[in-house]
């Protein structure tokens, strides 16, 4: 099958990390192992310099026919000024919500070369290969109701209000057990069922979906602050860690800080599965900004982007063995010692971004 993949690098560092993902497209086409049908188009400031919008309705169909967005970044101090509806992140708000993108997936993967630049002991972290599901459309974020109130004595309170409905958790379990068929076979369920009611029915759907359809996956409840602490202290343990919106945001903060830097932090957005064809919407990008810092400049780490491609590869083409193949060269490209500027230790040598991708291509 042809595989259709629409690339979106936008602004700063995203074309310049796009482009090391463009040759390793290219290669595994050249060496038949997969086939893939390409598109590009703008998004964020620079779709605003070429037309005074984010995103185009054209981008967005081509991104509603595709198998796969891969987004690199988008903003910069260019676009400080535009017109609020046009501001660069509305280019990947709007994808999102068209999308439905409303399952986020972030690895925290340490690779063993790097392992010394977590915020945890090496052997606590060194082959660590975890990934936290997170609601991404629901609970605190967006229950109403939500907003501030003046009382009668001239206090104020504020309300926000944690709300999920039996459909949103129940389509979200499903994404974390099928991922982890394709994982290590493990999902562990984090809310707090013993103070919200939001936890209790979280709790019982997740066990219910477990139930009827997932058997065969192992299955554990945690809650949400003992699995922080879990992170922390045992992260190892886990496999896939599926969780709500708020608790997701915090506890994907901290698995990040166990893998060393933003360079190297790959994620994607799953939307609903077609009931007919079982394919869903999805968009992958790098967790990093546009780095308007060194963009320009060929130093970005090009290997969060890589990553990226990578989940495209297991989770939307099913191409497992070419997701394996590719992580696997990131871990011998820095086995080999070779570093971009942001993981290379102080006074060291460091190679710029196409350096850093030539030396994948060629793991
Ligand atoms: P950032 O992630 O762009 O940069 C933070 C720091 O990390 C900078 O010092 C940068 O040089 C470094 N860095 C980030 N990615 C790197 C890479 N691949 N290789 C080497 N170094 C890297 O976050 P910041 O500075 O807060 O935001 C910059 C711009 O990016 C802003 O306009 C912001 O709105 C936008 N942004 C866009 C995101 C997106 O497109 N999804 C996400 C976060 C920020
Ligand atoms: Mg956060």
């Amino acid at each position: 099958a042809t595989h259709k993949l629409l690339l979106l690098p936008g602004d700063g560092i995203g074309p310049e990390v796009m482009g090391e993902v463009e040759k390793i497209v290219r290669w595994f086409d050249t060496q038949g192992i997969a086939s893939f049908a390409i598109e590009r188009d703008l998004v964020g400031g620079a779709a605003y310099d070429d037309h005074g919008e984010a995103i185009s309705n054209a981008a967005m169909d081509r991104a509603q026919a595709a198998d796969a967005v891969l987004f690199g970044a988008v903003g910069g101090p260019k676009w400080a000024d535009v017109p609020y509806r046009a501001r660069p992140e509305a280019g990947l708000l709007r994808l999102r919500k068209d999308l439905g993108l409303f399952a986020n997936i972030r690895p925290a993967i340490c690779y063993p070369a790097l392992a010394d630049a977590s915020s945890l002991k090496r052997e606590l972290v060194e082959g660590l290969d975890i990934v936290i599901v997170r609601e991404l459309t629901g609970g605190v974020y967006f229950g109403e109701p939500k907003e501030i109130v003046t009382l009668e004595d001239g206090s104020q309170r504020a309300v926000d209000t944690q709300l999920y409905t039996t459909g949103e958790i129940d389509r979200i379990a499903r994404v974390a057990f099928d991922l982890a068929r394709k994982r290590r076979n493990k999902v562990s369920s984090a809310e707090k069922n013993n103070v919200m009611k939001s936890g209790v029915l979280w709790k019982q759907v997740v066990t219910g979906v477990h139930k009827a359809d997932y058997a065969d996956v192992e299955l554990e409840h945690v809650l949400a602050d003992n699995c922080a602490m879990q992170l922390v202290r045992r992260p190892k343990q886990y496999d896939v860690i599926v969780t709500d919106n708020l608790f997701g945001d915090i506890l994907s903060d901290v698995a990040a800080m166990l893998t060393g830097s933003l360079g190297m932090l790959p994620s994607a957005s799953l939307g609903a599965e077609d009931p007919a064809t079982g394919a869903r919407k999805a968009l992958y990008e790098p967790v990093h900004g546009s780095a308007p810092d060194i963009a320009g400049q060929g130093l970005a780490n090009p290997i969060a982007m890589i990553g990226s491609f990578a989940m495209a590869l297991r989770y939307s083409f099913g191409l497992i063995e070419a997701a394996d193949m590719l992580e696997r060269a990131v871990t011998n490209a820095l086995a080999s010692g070779l570093r971009t500027r942001d993981i290379a230790a102080t006074g060291a040598n460091a190679v710029g971004t196409a350096e850093m991708g030539d030396a994948v291509l060629k793991e």
